[in-house]
């Protein structure tokens, strides 16, 4: 379906923040046909101007009251810096326009709560930007895993590793986590009913630049993500160990991302006696070939699908606040000297 409510017109879309990840959302937008880039707002004169240079007929404001006032829109995109999401994205809902807000949703899971309520309640959409969700690769892993190609899922871990770049505004999780939370929720299809975390600040006072969180699942499922800007190594690795078979997903490597090992232990199947010698199993390894898409572009289209349709995005509301809640557990777990906190949510 294209167009707003089924008009057949595009969906008239205002973007508010264009400094470093909004140009992107920008392009996006400006080039898909079911969007119509009416209006860009931000508060920075030197980034408007940048703005202006490129798409000199779009209108700029610096003022979110008169993008919502004057515009006409269907919907916006917020990509400010996050402590300005809940304020930016609630004075969107309530004037009864469809939004989509950068992750993480909000720094607060209680805001998150009460943004998607107020969407529920004014029956606008709420699309959070988990990019990862639209990734080739991370969909072609969920589709293989519902499939039952690895067995049932035991046990996975991230790991997002770097030399750089420093924050002091937030810590590594913070900055580091918020898609690797995404992807293992959206991998596993439920969320965690507790977290414990360790970490560690070396560089800046109470600004943790190393983390091990591992999240707990109803199932009893476990995953740890393990973040940091102060490791030798660049890495961007999920593991996933199945009953049949175990999976790496290598997002640093160009091609070939996803490597599938047949290996186990014992047959499929197999029951073992106790004291029995444990078969290791070594089959082949497998690189699928897929063919990879923009996940911005399959995310912003999404949108506006959803905002032509009424349906709740993939990544809605509810998941920007599980995601929240998890980062925010994961902080009162690290002050708490690694004691599990509750990340269950109440909508
Ligand atoms: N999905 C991804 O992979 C990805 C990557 C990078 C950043 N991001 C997210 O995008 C968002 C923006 O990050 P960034 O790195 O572009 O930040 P940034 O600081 O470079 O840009 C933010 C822009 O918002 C403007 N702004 C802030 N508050 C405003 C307000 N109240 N009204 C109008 N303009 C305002 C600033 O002037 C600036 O131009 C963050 O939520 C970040 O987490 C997502």
């Amino acid at each position: 379906m294209t167009g707003i409510r089924g008009t057949g017109k595009p969906v008239r879309v205002g973007v508010v923040g264009f400094g470093y990840w909004g140009p992107n959302l920008v392009r996006n937008l400006d080039r898909l046909d079911d969007a119509d880039l009416v209006v860009v707002c931000d508060m920075s004169e030197a980034n408007l101007a940048k703005f202006k240079a490129v798409y000199p007929d779009v209108p700029v404001t610096k003022d979110l009251g008169v993008m919502l006032a004057d515009f006409a829109l269907d919907a916006i995109v917020v990509a400010t810096s996050a402590p300005s999401h809940h304020g930016i994205a609630k004075r969107v809902i309530e004037a009864g326009l469809h939004c989509y807000v950068e992750k993480p949703l909000t720094l607060e899971s209680a805001h998150a709560e009460e943004l998607v309520r107020l969407a529920d309640e004014k029956g606008v959409v709420l699309q959070v930007g988990h990019l990862m969700e639209y990734h080739t690769a991370v969909n072609w892993i969920r589709d293989h895993i519902a499939a039952g190609e690895l067995g049932d899922v035991l046990y996975l871990y991230a790991q997002r590793l770097n030399l750089g770049k420093v924050r002091t505004e937030e810590n590594a999780f913070w900055s580091l986590a918020p898609h690797d939370v995404s992807i293992v929720l959206y991998l596993l299809g439920e969320a965690p009913d507790y977290v414990s975390a360790t970490g560690a600040a070396y560089i800046n006072e109470g600004v943790q630049d190393t983390v091990f969180a591992n999240l707990h699942f109803p199932s009893g499922k476990v995953a740890n993500i393990h973040v940091s800007w102060l490791d030798p190594h660049k890495v961007r690795k999920f593991t996933i160990v199945g009953t049949r078979k175990m999976l790496v997903f290598d997002d640093m490597e160009a091609t070939e991302k996803i490597w599938i090992y047949d290996r186990g232990v014992g047959a499929p199947g197999q029951a073992m006696a106790f004291g029995e010698d444990l078969t290791l199993r070594f089959g082949e390894i497998v690189a699928p070939y897929m063919k990879m898409s923009e996940p911005l572009s399959m995310e912003v289209q999404h949108f506006l699908d959803c905002c032509a349709t009424g349906a709740t995005p993939r990544s809605d509301g509810r998941d920007g606040l599980r995601v929240v809640r998890v980062l925010e557990a994961v902080d009162e777990s690290m002050a708490a000297g690694g004691a599990p906190v509750n990340t269950v949510v109440g909508v």
